[in-house]
């Protein structure tokens, strides 16, 4: 009998029974006509500092200028000297998002509900991070998630919980590890501008506090959704389309050397990359491939809306569509499960590789992450 088979097949639920306590990840139930998926409108955006305080604005937002295709940038540069790192054992949740809906809720709330409070005029609020988590789980095999829920005034918050596997791998990285993750924000240093006519300054400190996020306002089939992610710059060109069509997303990657390298590429990387700009509608991703001591050895860009061709020649592979239909089910799952309004309550569903979607609830518990200044300053 085939291993992989087995693990995936079962009598589990399929993925809209009228109420079920678990949602399948099987690929195959996915496999149907995209969904409608609005154009993001970017509705606001927020800026974090050095000191990862948060801005109202777009301080923090930079400029992309287009390197050599050849540019041997040196991602090692400043690792030990010119480097400071956010503490990521600091839980920050959905709070800068928090912030800037309470600094901007007159934008958003429309409804006057009995109690003459203003509801929020979307099903979800979240993080695009999380939302890229949910479009990749049907082909993850490696990493599960724990995502917390709570209803309150008829929105459904979703904000990640760390599992012990990701806090144990988070506290055990390697002096490599911790430096490779370096690189990636060293290429954004050489490739961006903090000023319309500036250059890039290789020389200056990275520092990985400081943030430029978008809120964007979109629609995957009937979910209204309100979210927010990181930008790492944006066309410097003045007569770019507006936001988020002028944005660019960097990445890196290992250089790529043989047929089995670019296989495993466009199998397990692009639909990272696919799934991260493609939620906010950021049209390319910039990526700049480097050598095994971090240099940057070649610079290439991807249109998102060719990903999708790129990848047709792949046995086996990622399915835009699956991602996409996995994702609304997850929500429909979430908003059919998640009916108590009450911000002390939270639904936590939990994703283990080849397994179903599951969930527990939990009153007052170590999980409640509305904190009180919002619910006081939504609510006059
Ligand atoms: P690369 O993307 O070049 O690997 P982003 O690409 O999302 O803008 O993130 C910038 C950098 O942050 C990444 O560079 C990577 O170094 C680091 N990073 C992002 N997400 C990460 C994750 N889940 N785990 C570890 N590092 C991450
Ligand atoms: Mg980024
Ligand atoms: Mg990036």
């Amino acid at each position: 009998p085939n291993h992989q088979h087995h693990e995936q097949s079962g009598p589990t639920p399929g993925p809209n029974p009228l109420s079920s306590r678990c949602l399948s990840t099987r690929r195959e139930l996915y496999e149907r006509d995209f969904p409608v998926y609005k154009q993001p409108v970017e509705v606001g955006s927020f800026s974090l500092d050095s000191e990862r305080r948060f801005f109202n604005d777009s301080r923090q937002l930079r400029y992309y200028v287009e390197p050599d295709r050849t540019p041997n940038f040196d991602l090692r540069d400043g690792y030990r000297d010119r480097f400071i790192k956010r503490d990521d054992s600091v839980k920050e949740k959905l709070d800068h998002i928090l912030r800037w809906i309470l600094a901007n809720k007159s934008k958003l709330s429309s409804k006057v509900t009995s109690d003459k409070s203003c509801a929020l005029d979307v099903d979800f609020v979240t993080w695009r991070g999380h939302l890229t988590k949910l479009l990749t789980t049907p082909y993850e095999a490696r990493e599960g998630w724990l995502l917390a829920v709570t209803r309150f005034r008829g929105t459904l918050y979703i904000s990640e919980v760390e599992t012990e596997a990701a806090r144990r791998d988070r506290e055990s990285r390697t002096g490599r590890h911790e430096e490779m993750m370096y690189w990636g924000y060293k290429f954004e240093q050489y490739t961006c501008a903090d000023d319309v006519h500036s250059s890039p300054d290789p020389g200056g400190v990275v520092n990985t506090n400081e943030a430029f996020c978008t809120v964007v306002q979109t629609r995957l089939a009937d979910h209204r959704l309100l979210f927010s992610g990181e930008v790492d710059c944006r066309d410097k060109d003045p007569k770019a389309p507006a936001a988020p069509a002028c944005y660019v997303e960097l990445k890196t990657s290992a250089e790529i050397c043989t047929p089995k390298q670019r296989s495993n590429f466009h199998r397990f990387k692009l639909i990272k990359w696919w799934a991260q700009s493609f939620l906010p509608g950021v049209p390319r991703v910039v990526a700049g491939f480097r050598d095994h001591e971090g240099v940057v050895v070649g610079v290439e860009t991807f249109p998102i809306s060719k990903m999708s061709h790129l990848i047709k020649n792949e046995h086996n592979c990622w399915k835009p569509t699956v991602c996409m239909n996995f994702c609304c089910d997850f929500l429909s799952f979430v908003k059919q499960t998640a009916t108590e309004d009450n911000p002390s309550v939270v639904y936590l569903f939990c994703y283990e590789p080849h397994r179903d979607v599951t969930f527990s609830i939990h009153r007052d518990s170590q999980y409640s992450f509305l904190p009180r200044w919002y619910l006081e300053g939504i609510t006059r």
